[in-house]
């Protein structure tokens, strides 16, 4: 039996005692003497008489533990021209002020503190500091607009926000700070407080007294010390996308992120302490929060905080540079990426004029991997190239080739195998398990293991009905997929109204809300279609308001520009198609399923319950001419 099967199985004999021994890798201020408890069920508490701080395992016992020269940090900016390492000794001092400085600010154990930063080092320090504190963070993506931000700042609470004048993309500086102003407009408090790390490539105004610069933050603050905290109390909030309009906050808490990360790191990664490890992600997103931030960290292993694209940074050989510069030994993006290196440079020359030497093996999430971009990837670095998946929610792998375990053989197109920890069924449409080769849905069987989100901000009712309730006895992941007979799992897709956009979720419910929001628009539709290099982009179609005559090119263009400023850049709606009627069933239902089939050229039906099938004969003709449907692979049954 591999190494791989051997810790399977005896994860799944004795959960508990596999865990207890994982909890050793973590330094407990108390050690847990209960490792699960299932009171409270469905929801799981694991080691919840154990206290810890997750920055203290981060950063303080490395140093204490003679780490203290090793790097902890290199930001690495291209747009700035920057290359900056931090030492795990120097990111106590400036994690410890900064902490300091937050604390006479008032933020205590439990307060939320909203974090909207592009990938600078104050950003990771602004999140260890909460940590320290035992204060609870929420990171928001700087690619979404005010009024994301604002929505996130009313849920979490948070009084004090942190963020940067601007962000730097290839195309120049791009301004974060009206955005925030904007977005406390909207929240509409007196007693926010707001820190601005002031970048001299866009500086902004500061608001008196409600703003402070900060390094003037800094001024004078004392360093302080880790404050203990429950393990199953919040590390952080991140919300993600649902299938409604309202995002949902996905809460992780110290011990089991703690544990289960520090476990990851070594079992999946194959990482060392030591090593340097790089994901190419943001920390707007749980790979950010996981594997830039506080996996690499608890494990010991150097950190890279990379502030440029694959591509345009200046060009399509900038990952190949930050491994070969940096000595990176793992490496984590997300396929889109490498669809776009490989775009603009398919045979891969500049991959040849690195020494990839350091670099041990690839991980691809975030988004299906489509088997050629796998086979690309692999070819071209010769070396173990890992798509695994996982979720938001998961906060950790839930399938993947442990390459610390074992190298499975790949299958290009699967994300291999459960990690342990997961059990995960796929269940037909009758709630019973799918046979092999048969797609159903992806459920995980209760309990879930430690690290995975054990509920939603404000929201225990709607975790358990978004998660709980469509499969009793397991969490519903939201894709569907199959296993095929060596126990290889396949994720094809969601089954919800989520769409996956150049690795970023995002919700099609809150893009039909802004589009309805318009005042000429009667109704709307948005379907995720296929796109060779993002995956999938969001398509809208809406019907106008009676009256509202010969303005269509006008109101669609005034719709995409209302999705970019409400929901901000990250949206990538770039097309909104004007149409006379949607395909509904009878009942009223948008057939977005049928729309998205037509859309991407596969084989569709005219669903029996539609109200009018004449509606998709006019369909079909439009998204041809918007380029989306292919008419040589369109095929139409009855
Ligand atoms: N701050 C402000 N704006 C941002 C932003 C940020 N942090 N991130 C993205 N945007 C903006 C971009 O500038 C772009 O605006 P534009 O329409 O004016 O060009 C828009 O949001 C869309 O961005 P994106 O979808 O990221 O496209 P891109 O062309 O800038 O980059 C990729 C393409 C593939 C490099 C990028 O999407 C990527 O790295 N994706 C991987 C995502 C990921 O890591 N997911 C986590 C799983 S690993
Ligand atoms: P997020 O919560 O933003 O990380 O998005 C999670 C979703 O992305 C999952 O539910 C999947 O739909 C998709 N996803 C992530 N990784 C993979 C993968 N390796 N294969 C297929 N889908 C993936």
């Amino acid at each position: 039996m591999g190494r791989y099967d051997e810790t399977y199985n005896r994860w799944r004999n004795d959960p508990e005692g596999f865990w207890c021994a994982a909890s050793e890798a973590i330094d407990w201020e108390r050690r847990p003497e209960i490792i699960l408890d299932q009171a409270h069920t469905p929801i799981p508490a694991w080691f919840p008489d154990g206290q810890l701080n997750t920055c203290f395992n981060a950063v303080d016992r490395h140093v204490r533990d003679g780490r203290g020269q090793q790097a902890a940090l290199i930001y690495d900016s291209p747009v700035t021209e920057t290359v900056r390492t931090y030492t795990y000794a120097e990111l106590q001092d400036r994690v410890s002020h900064l902490a300091g400085a937050l604390a006479r600010e008032g933020v205590g154990r439990g307060d939320r503190v909203v974090i909207y930063m592009p990938m600078i080092p104050e950003a990771v320090f602004t999140m260890l500091a909460c940590a320290r504190l035992g204060a609870v963070h929420s990171v928001v993506f700087g690619g979404f607009g005010a009024e994301e931000l604002a929505s996130r700042i009313i849920d979490s609470g948070a009084r004090v926000i942190v963020c940067a004048s601007c962000g730097i993309g290839p195309a120049g500086v791009m301004p974060y700070k009206p955005l925030v102003d904007r977005a406390l407009d909207l929240v509409g408090s007196d007693q926010s407080r707001c820190v601005v790390v002031q970048r001299e490539q866009g500086p902004a105004d500061l608001i008196p007294g409600r703003d402070i610069e900060f390094e003037r933050f800094l001024d004078g603050a004392p360093a302080v010390d880790c404050v203990p905290v429950g393990a199953t109390d919040p590390l952080y909030i991140l919300y993600t996308s649902g299938t409604t309009g309202i995002p949902k906050g996905i809460v992780r808490d110290n011990g089991g992120h703690a544990v289960a990360l520090s476990w990851s790191m070594d079992a999946v990664y194959g990482a060392q302490s030591g090593d340097v490890y790089w994901a190419a992600s943001d920390i707007g997103w749980v790979v950010g929060h996981s594997y830039i931030v506080y996996g690499p960290l608890l494990h010991g292993c150097t950190t890279v905080l990379y502030e440029g694209k694959p591509v345009g940074t200046p060009d399509a050989g900038a990952y190949w540079r930050v491994i070969e510069q940096h000595r990176v030994s793992v490496m984590f993006t997300a396929p889109t990426a490498v669809r776009a290196i490989k775009r603009e440079d398919s045979d891969g020359r500049l991959i040849a004029e690195y020494d990839l030497g350091s670099l041990r093996t690839v991980f691809l999430a975030g988004e299906r991997c489509d088997p050629d971009t796998l086979v690309w990837t692999s070819d071209h670095l010769k070396r173990p190239v890992v798509d695994h998946w996982w979720q938001t929610e998961s906060g950790w792998p839930m399938a993947a080739n442990s390459v610390g375990l074992e190298l499975l053989p790949v299958k290009p197109g699967s994300p291999t195998k459960p990690v342990p920890g997961y059990e995960i069924h796929v269940i037909d449409s009758d709630g019973l398990p799918a046979a092999v080769g048969e797609q159903g849905a992806i459920c995980v069987r209760l309990p879930l293991p430690p690290g995975f989100t054990p509920t939603l901000w404000n929201g225990e009712e709607r975790f358990i009905q978004a998660y709980l309730a469509p499969q009793p006895g397991y969490y519903s992941t939201a894709d569907a997929g199959y296993y095929d007979e060596d126990g290889y799992l396949y994720v094809m897709g969601r089954t919800d109204d989520v769409i996956n956009v150049a690795g970023h979720r995002l919700s099609t419910g809150r893009l039909e809300e802004i589009l309805s929001s318009h005042q000429d628009v009667a109704e709307s539709a948005v379907v995720g279609v296929a796109d060779a290099q993002r995956g999938q982009v969001p398509l809208g179609l809406v019907v106008l308001k009676n009256g509202v005559e010969h303005r269509d090119a006008q109101v669609a263009a005034e719709l995409v520009a209302l999705v970019r400023e409400r929901l901000g850049p990250v949206a990538a709606l770039k097309q909104v198609a004007v149409v006379d009627a949607l395909p509904k069933t009878r009942s009223g239902k948008i057939l977005r399923a049928t729309i998205r089939q037509i859309a991407d050229g596969r084989a569709w039906k005219v669903p029996p319950t539609i109200e009018d099938a004449g509606v998709l004969d006019d369909l079909v003709p439009l998204l041809r001419r918007l380029g989306y449907a292919d008419a040589g692979v369109l095929v139409t049954e009855q």
